[in-house]
């Protein structure tokens, strides 16, 4: 669905499809599309996406703020069937070969498939981002930031409420503080969407989460935590 001028969101959804994440499509020609999801969920995404009036085309970039499957999964079959580009940041594709496989089994990529990204300026079509290179729940997790539209794309960093699991492969809980502190400084950020659960949505909504997530952290500092 529109959730802003030129900014789709696609809750995720476990349909007949396993697990997967929220998809973001950024409109314009060319699209960007931002976590597709799970493998099994292409099919409903590219659904969804058409009565929206979106089409996937091959000059189309995927973008990954991650290797889990559930955000990737996707990306074998919109290389394969749409002919669609992948991007991901270098040392997150690094992970991918290593330690990430653990969530995979086995590559499912060639390595020349994937646009190489890193933290930075990143301009695609009419459309200027900035990429923040956020580890914490991945090595190479990669935030997007579209100062245009007061806009985060969060993946697994953060979400509603909490933040991304650290104890995962490739996870760092003293990266992940770094990060929500970088993140934080962020002031003109007016929606966040996260790689699942609900958009946040307002800029005060925004900085109150913020407060949520500090509270997080000083109470898993002081070993206090005793959420999830
Ligand atoms: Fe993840």
């Amino acid at each position: 669905m529109k959730i802003a001028e030129d900014i789709y969101f696609y809750e995720e959804t476990s349909a007949g499809t396993g697990f997967s994440a929220n998809a973001i499509v950024i409109d314009g020609d060319p699209k960007l599309i931002i976590d597709p999801g799970s493998k099994g969920h292409l099919p409903l995404l590219v659904k969804r996406m058409a009565a929206d009036g979106l089409d996937v085309s091959a000059r189309d970039l995927a973008f990954f703020t991650h290797s889990h499957p559930d955000h990737l999964g996707a990306g074998r079959a919109l290389a394969d069937e749409f002919k669609v580009c992948l991007a991901m940041h270098r040392l997150e594709i690094d992970f991918l070969r290593g330690g990430g496989l653990s969530f995979w089994g086995s590559f499912p990529f060639s390595e020349k498939e994937f646009m190489v990204l890193e933290q930075g300026e990143f301009s695609f079509g009419s459309h200027d981002f900035y990429l923040h290179h956020t580890p914490g729940h991945s090595p190479g997790s990669l935030t997007l930031h579209w100062p245009g539209a007061k806009l985060l794309v969060t993946g697994d960093v953060y979400f509603s409420g909490t933040f991304g699991a650290t104890n995962l492969p490739g996870g760092d809980e003293r990266d992940m503080f770094r990060t929500l502190e970088r993140l934080e400084a962020l002031t003109d950020v007016d929606l966040a969407l996260c790689g699942h659960g609900p958009a946040v949505v307002g800029r005060g909504a925004v900085r109150e989460n913020y407060r949520l997530l500090a509270r997080e952290v000083s109470m898993k500092k002081a070993g206090t935590w005793t959420g999830s």
